[in-house]
């Protein structure tokens, strides 16, 4: 299968700092695609800039949807690829609408920017499908009088509507309760299934990423430090850093989601050197950890980024 999304050697710096330092990712077309890391690894940066955006970023590296530049495209030409080829699913579903304003009509102009002009049976029928009772009620009210899950929903409906290719989904469950948050995950999963269509999954939960992502990347420092099928990265992690964060999970009662808490605080980017960001917490670290930077290795469709394996 084709790549859909390939990102090379993608950096991203803010004010002059580099927060993202030369990512590789390649998803193909129909692939559930994890990310994981802790906070600040550099995973919303990298998403963001897959449709480029960050208006303050310098960006270096490429970004192809489909084998197209998105870095050299046109801002007309990424109006037309946001919300229709590649839809955005965010964390706040309720800091995505704009309070003031019905559902109904934040639907229909966010879907008209692309020329998409559904009926209103269309729109209650997709609302619908993704799980909304009464959706002609919902469509009625503004953001505030839905639930975190409701409006998630109506922000998953409504990017259906466009039929993406790619849906990023950050963080999408952590603003909604547990019995929500698999409902949603269901729905993504079903989503896949039936269109095909590609998703990128941010996650801070390993359980999430085991349960519906075929391939995953882990995170940290701004840097890839593991990438390949989930499976074989869950069962048999390589990088210390991954080898950690399953660790620091495994403990946790079964019942509760794993979320990632390492010990220690992660690296800031103002204290990035050109060593492995991972050196001052890492337990297998041996003098060149701390002197020089590893590079990504591949080996049998795995990629490490750790100078001891
Ligand atoms: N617009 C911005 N301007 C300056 N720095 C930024 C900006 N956005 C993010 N950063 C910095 O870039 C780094 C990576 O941030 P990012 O949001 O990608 O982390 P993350 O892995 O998504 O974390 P979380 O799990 O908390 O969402 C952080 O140090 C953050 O402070
Ligand atoms: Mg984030």
């Amino acid at each position: 299968m084709k790549d859909i999304l390939e990102l090379k050697n993608l950096s991203v710096s803010f004010d002059g700092l580099k927060v993202v330092r030369g990512v590789d990712f390649q998803i193909k077309k129909g692939e559930i695609h994890g990310i994981l890391g802790e906070s600040g690894s550099g995973k919303s940066v990298t998403a963001f800039s897959i449709c480029k955006l960050h208006d303050q970023a310098v960006y270096d590296g490429s970004v192809l949807f489909d084998g197209e530049s998105v870095l050299d495209m046109t801002e007309s030409k990424l109006s037309t690829i946001r919300g229709y080829d590649i839809a955005y699913i965010f964390q706040n579903p309720h800091e995505s609408f704009n309070p003031n304003r019905k559902l109904y009509k934040q639907l229909r102009e966010a879907v008209s920017i692309h020329g998409i002009q559904p009926s209103d049976e269309k729109i209650i029928e997709v609302l619908a499908s993704v799980g909304l009772k009464d959706p002609e009620i919902i469509l009625k009210k503004y953001p505030d009088q839905l639930s975190g899950g409701e409006c998630q929903r109506v922000m998953i409906g409504m990017s259906l509507l466009c039929e993406p290719k790619v849906i990023i989904a950050d963080e999408p469950t952590s603003a909604i309760d547990a019995s929500i948050k698999l409902q949603i995950i269901k729905l993504l999963k079903d989503i896949n299934k039936t269109h095909g269509t590609t998703i990128v999954l941010i996650s801070h939960d390993i359980d999430l990423v085991e349960n519906i992502c075929d391939s995953m990347t882990v995170m940290y420092g701004g840097l890839v430090m593991e990438q390949g099928m989930t499976s074989k990265i869950l069962s048999e992690p390589k990088h210390p850093y991954t080898k950690a964060l399953i660790d620091c999970t495994e403990s946790l009662n079964k019942s509760h989601e794993r979320l990632v808490t390492l010990e220690g605080l992660p690296l800031s980017p103002k204290y990035y050197k050109d060593h492995c960001p991972f050196y001052d917490r890492c337990k297998d670290r041996v003098a060149i950890c701390g002197s020089e930077m590893p590079a990504l290795k591949e080996i049998n469709h795995r990629a490490f980024r750790c100078s001891q394996i």
